[in-house]
């Protein structure tokens, strides 16, 4: 067998990759027209970034980062996620120096070394939006209703969005000793006790049954918020009713980062089994300060392309998956070959999608890949044609054929797409 793909990753060939190409486009979108500027930072960045940004009991730092040593020495990590490094990047450039909020999106590949299975793989692609610099719950609502937007845009009519506070400085250590205390007397195993002890609220996240029905009257944060986050959520609540987005309270919801302060929330869809969240964000509001950074308030999200995609697959939704060209051009013979070469390039300068059969194969195989091409015309060039300065233009659905002169091939072509 010929090398494959590495476990828990895949490949996007044609026609699907369009897909995912058209979900990102989609969930970037709204961002975009809210004044996002992109960023894009290295694929790999200094271990320290996500040991100190995403948190040491997590399980992404504890478990699932791709980490080695460069021939220089340095300790690097394949990044796991986009929002510590965007943090990194924008204290690097001294964006927090200039006007605040600073709202940037990105999309590319994400590693976890994760057990992959459908909807969870080592190699994974988000769309995520960090607006830094303000405590502002407008802006918490904004980037709610822009990752709400992205998903409706593709007409996904099944999602959920699930909402939370997580507390802040002030109040969270409070509920964190209530929450030990309760986690005390349950029975957990070493593994179990040893997370909670470094981050007690990582075991509200634990997924398995033995642990969730120890759990029934845990404390939960909602009863523990301050004055100050109870109003902030208050006020992201009332905007995101304003708005008309629903969402459902989640008490129990803290997501895989240790950086979340105040709102959090999950985007989750029914049809995807166990792998549901399709995206997810919240504040950090402290995450500048662990990466040596000045106090700065920020919110942001990350939205899973591949899920999205399945997400789709689920509701039954197909986008179009072909990239169509709308001329293709088929040459009989070296001379009409050559001639192809030039009209190919005055086709696509002209903003005409062409595409061309290759290898010099005669008319029946290449009036095969016309069909395929999914064209609406066809340009057959002859040796007789070329002789006459012409080429047959074939209207595919109709099958009519009429010469054009090569003169003017364009315009005659970008006349009878128009018709
Ligand atoms: P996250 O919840 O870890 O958050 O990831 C966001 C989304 O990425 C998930 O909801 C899911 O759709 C997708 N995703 C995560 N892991 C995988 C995987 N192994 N395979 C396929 N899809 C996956 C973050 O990454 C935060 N940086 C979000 C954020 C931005 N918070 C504030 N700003």
């Amino acid at each position: 067998m010929s090398l494959q793909a590495p476990k828990g990753t895949y490949d996007l060939l044609p026609p699907t990759s369009a897909v995912h190409l058209k979900v990102r486009e989609a969930l970037a979108g709204p961002a975009r027209l809210a004044g996002y500027g992109y960023v894009e930072t290295p694929v790999f960045e200094d271990t320290a970034v996500f040991a100190r940004g995403v948190g040491e009991s997590t399980d992404i730092v504890a478990k699932e980062m791709y980490t080695f040593d460069d021939k220089g020495g340095r300790s690097i990590t394949l990044r796991p996620e986009g929002t510590a490094p965007v943090v990194r990047a924008v204290l690097q450039g001294g964006l927090q120096n200039g006007h605040l909020p600073v709202k940037l999106w990105y999309a590319g590949s994400f590693y976890r070394y994760e057990r992959a299975q459908k909807g969870r793989y080592r190699s994974f692609a988000q769309v995520g939006a960090e607006a830094l610099g303000s405590d502002d719950p407008a802006l918490d609502a904004e980037l709610v209703w822009l990752a709400a937007r992205g998903f409706a845009d593709l007409g996904l009519q099944t999602t959920r969005l699930l909402l939370n506070s997580l507390g802040d400085s002030e109040c969270r250590p409070a509920y964190r000793s209530a929450l030990s205390e309760f986690l005390g007397g349950l029975d957990l195993d070493e593994d179990t006790r040893r997370r909670a002890a470094m981050n007690p609220l990582r075991v509200l996240d634990d997924k398995r049954p033995q642990v969730q029905e120890q759990l029934a009257g845990v404390p939960l944060i909602s009863e523990h918020l301050c004055a100050g986050c109870r109003e902030h959520h208050d006020a992201v609540r009332g905007y995101l009713s304003d708005l008309g987005v629903a969402f459902t309270d989640e008490p129990r919801l803290v997501r895989g980062l240790d950086y979340y302060t105040r709102t959090t929330f999950e985007f989750v869809h029914d049809g995807l089994g166990a792998q549901s969240a399709i995206g997810g964000g919240g504040r950090y509001d402290g995450l500048s300060q662990a990466l040596d950074g000045p106090p700065l308030p920020s919110i942001g999200w990350a939205l899973g392309v591949d899920r999205t995609v399945l997400a789709l697959a689920a509701e039954g939704i197909e986008l179009t998956q072909r990239e169509r060209c709308e001329v293709y051009v088929v040459p009989l013979g070296a001379a009409a070959r050559r001639r192809t070469v030039s009209l190919l390039a005055a086709l696509r300068l002209a903003g005409i999608a062409t595409d061309c059969a290759y290898g010099g194969r005669g008319l029946k195989g290449a009036m095969k890949g016309a069909d395929r091409s999914g064209a609406r015309l066809t340009l057959v060039l002859g040796d007789r044609d070329l002789a006459g300065d012409v080429a047959q233009c074939k209207d595919m659905a109709s099958g009519e054929q009429t010469p054009v002169a090569l003169a003017d091939v364009v315009e005659q072509t970008r006349e009878r797409l128009a018709q």
